[in-house]
């Protein structure tokens, strides 16, 4: 299938002269805002004994996010298929060569994830994974007590690529002189007209949320024993 939004979404567009388009579309924002809200909810409630099935609950939903995110990454829009923004390391790296002093390039402006941040999100995703599997097994009665402590320095580990990443978006936001989180929130951002995607899955968005909701419900009450006891 050709896609002649993404070889011009690499160039450097000068996002001023441009009017918005539909780039992020529904489910990948809902993905993201519930496993932020997720991370968040289950770090706050980790310590306490009486919030466990709230962390629990929270750590799992974050699990199927995660899993919902590689599906649609091979299905989904144009800018969340894992084909439009995963490039080589060494592409990253000389993507990141541009922002060194004295470098003559200027660092491009991507409508999708820049081959730095392509890694950022793997990584984000492998990390939320491995702390969701630690989790769990730290939680059977017969883990030994190195599985708490290796699910604690990864939700750690975790925790700094989120800083790092928070960072970097404001940054590069900030660099080409618009919000990646407004955009993150709307799902748009400047562009050519032909860049934007054509539909935003609205419907398939409200089902992951509400897919998510039930799950958090189910855990919850106690309706997947399996899982929570
Ligand atoms: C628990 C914390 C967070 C996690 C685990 C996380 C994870 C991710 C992931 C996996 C993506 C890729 C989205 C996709 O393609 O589906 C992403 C993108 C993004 N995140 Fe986060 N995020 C977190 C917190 C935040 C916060 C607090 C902000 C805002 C300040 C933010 C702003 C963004 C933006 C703007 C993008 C798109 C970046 C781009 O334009 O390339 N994230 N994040
Ligand atoms: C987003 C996912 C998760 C995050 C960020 C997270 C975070 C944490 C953190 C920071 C701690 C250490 C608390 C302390 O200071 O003592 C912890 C402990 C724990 N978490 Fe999670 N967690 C997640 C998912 C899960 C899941 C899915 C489960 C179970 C199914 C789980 C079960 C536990 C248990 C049992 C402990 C106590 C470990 C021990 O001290 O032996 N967590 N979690």
């Amino acid at each position: 299938m050709s896609q002649p939004h993404l070889t011009v979404a690499a160039a450097p567009l000068e996002p001023v002269a441009l009017a918005e388009q539909k780039i992020w579309d529904v489910p990948t924002r809902v993905f993201h805002w519930m496993l932020v809200l997720c991370f968040a909810g289950a770090w706050l409630t980790a310590e306490s004994e009486r919030t466990q099935l709230v962390h629990i609950t929270l750590g799992y939903c974050a699990g199927a996010l995660v899993l919902w995110r590689v599906l649609w990454g091979l299905v989904g829009s144009p800018y969340a298929l894992f084909r439009d923004f995963v490039r080589s390391p060494v592409a990253a790296l000389r993507y990141l060569r541009t922002y060194l002093p004295g470098s003559r390039v200027a660092p491009r402006r991507y409508l999708g994830h820049n081959p730095a941040g392509a890694w950022a999100v793997l990584g984000l995703l492998v990390l939320m994974a491995l702390s969701v599997a630690t989790g769990w097994w730290s939680y059977q009665s017969s883990a030994p007590e190195f599985a708490g402590a290796l699910h604690e320095l990864l939700t750690h580990a975790l925790l700094l690529l989120i800083a790092l990443h928070v960072l970097a978006v404001v940054a590069t936001g900030r660099l080409h002189g618009e919000s990646l989180v407004r955009a993150m929130w709307t799902g748009r951002k400047r562009a050519l007209p032909e860049q934007g995607i054509r539909s935003s899955h609205s419907l398939i968005g409200l089902l992951l949320l509400v897919a998510i909701g039930a799950l958090a419900g189910m855990l919850f009450t106690g309706r997947l024993p399996g899982l929570t006891n």
